[in-house]
């Protein structure tokens, strides 16, 4: 178990002192909450586990919220002219995958493991609850803890929000993490504008007329015209999105027939989207039904499709990117610290938030290959370092104390 930083200044300041001496408790809270991983909105004992910790504590803090959602809020004692609201949000649930890590602290739900990192974003933001509460004197304004529900999908922030946790006191701006693998310990991805693309689905049924193989004039085979519909899907991302832009079209899933020599009556097909623009918003889904519509008109065939949008973009305020930023540089290594080059088309419903109040969502290092802490997110095999919770919550105190002193 690493206790110190990598880049570990001999100067060690009170906070990270204070931090640092908390962080094997961090460690075994995460380890708690990894062996017993939930599915979205089913996080009961989780949520059981934080509140009971806040109680403890004597943080004060509702439960419920969108089935399983705690918000909770500490009061700063320093005084200030200008009291604002600083939220800090975490997610909780896991995925429906067995666990193939053979450590101490393994998943003992079989077929659900904590393979995103959502168990030390949760530890994270509880060791920053802990830390606040004991150093109240050291902020003013109000610091306001949301653990949200169901992020891998169908989706807690949406809920929670339409649940008024951002209201009463009102959040004046927020800030969340994902601990990344993509990005070595001691990195910090941080970046104004967009950080992750929004998440667009689709299920497309091919209605053609099967029969013979062999007597295709008598048929209009489904396989043929899906075959044509997902090579022309591409054209849209390469000859219809503006090449500064970044989209993706892919279809992940198609079925159709039963039999080599049997023209299959129907294909389906389903597929997922991604755009970091805005103003992509209905114009690839429009693009998607007329390539479609097109082809299937040429053939003779018919279609159905259903098409929805998951999670908008994820985009960070820029005054807000600029504070985890400079916040940031103090607790890893700089230059090479600070990665901007850090856009992913992966999905996030941290961005209903940032549509609702100004914020900044980035992502904590924390992969090391040297201990075999490597594996890519949602792998049976993923972990993390877990020197990477002391930097969590190192960098959310000081961004507390930093907006909320100002
Ligand atoms: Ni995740």
């Amino acid at each position: 178990m690493v206790s110190t930083f990598p880049s570990a200044s001999a100067d060690l300041s009170r906070v990270r002192q204070d931090i640092l001496s908390l962080h094997p408790q961090i460690i075994e809270w995460r380890r708690l909450i990894h062996q017993k991983p939930e599915l979205g909105f089913k996080e009961e004992i989780t949520s059981e586990f934080i509140s009971q910790k806040l109680s403890e504590w004597g943080i004060e803090h509702q439960t419920g919220i969108a089935k399983t959602g705690i918000v909770a809020t500490i009061k700063g004692s320093k005084s200030a002219s200008d009291r604002r609201v600083l939220a800090i949000r975490a997610d909780m649930d896991a995925l429906p995958i067995q666990e193939l890590n053979q450590v101490s602290y393994c998943s003992q739900h079989d077929g659900v493991m904590h393979a995103c990192g959502h168990d030390g974003h949760t530890a994270i933001a509880l060791g920053t609850a802990k830390y606040l509460q004991e150093h109240r004197d050291r902020f003013a304004g109000t610091v306001k803890f949301i653990f949200q529900p169901a992020e891998e999908g169908p989706g807690g922030a949406k809920p929670m929000i339409e649940a008024g946790v951002l209201k009463n006191p009102d959040v004046d701006a927020i800030i969340g993490l994902h601990l990344w693998n993509n990005l070595p310990l001691g990195t910090v991805g941080v970046r104004a504008g967009a950080l992750m693309a929004a998440v667009e689905s689709f299920h497309c049924t091919i209605l053609g007329k099967g029969g013979h193989g062999a007597i295709p004039h008598q048929t209009v085979d489904s396989v043929v015209v899906a075959a044509q519909v997902v090579n022309a899907l591409q054209t849209i991302v390469a000859r219809n999105v503006n090449p500064i832009d970044s989209a993706v079209v892919t279809v992940g899933e198609l079925h159709a027939g039963t039999k080599g020599n049997v023209i299959a009556d129907t294909a389906r097909m389903s597929g997922t989207v991604r755009y970091f623009n805005l103003e992509l918003k209905g114009f690839i889904q429009q693009r998607v039904e007329q390539v479609i519509a097109g082809i299937c008109q040429s053939q003779g065939a018919s279609y159905d499709l259903e098409y929805w949008g998951l999670y908008p973009p994820t985009i960070n305020d820029a005054e807000m990117a600029e504070l985890v930023q400079s916040v940031a540089a103090e607790v890893v290594e700089t230059p090479l610290g600070i990665v901007p080059e850090c856009q992913t088309m992966g999905g996030e419903d941290m961005s209903y938030f940032l549509q609702e109040v100004p914020g900044c969502y980035f992502f904590l290092g924390s992969a090391n290959p040297q201990k075999d802490l490597a594996y890519p997110h949602h792998h049976p095999r993923f972990d993390f370092d877990e020197t990477a919770l002391a930097m969590g919550v190192e960098i959310f105190v000081r961004c507390v104390e930093k907006y909320l002193n100002s």
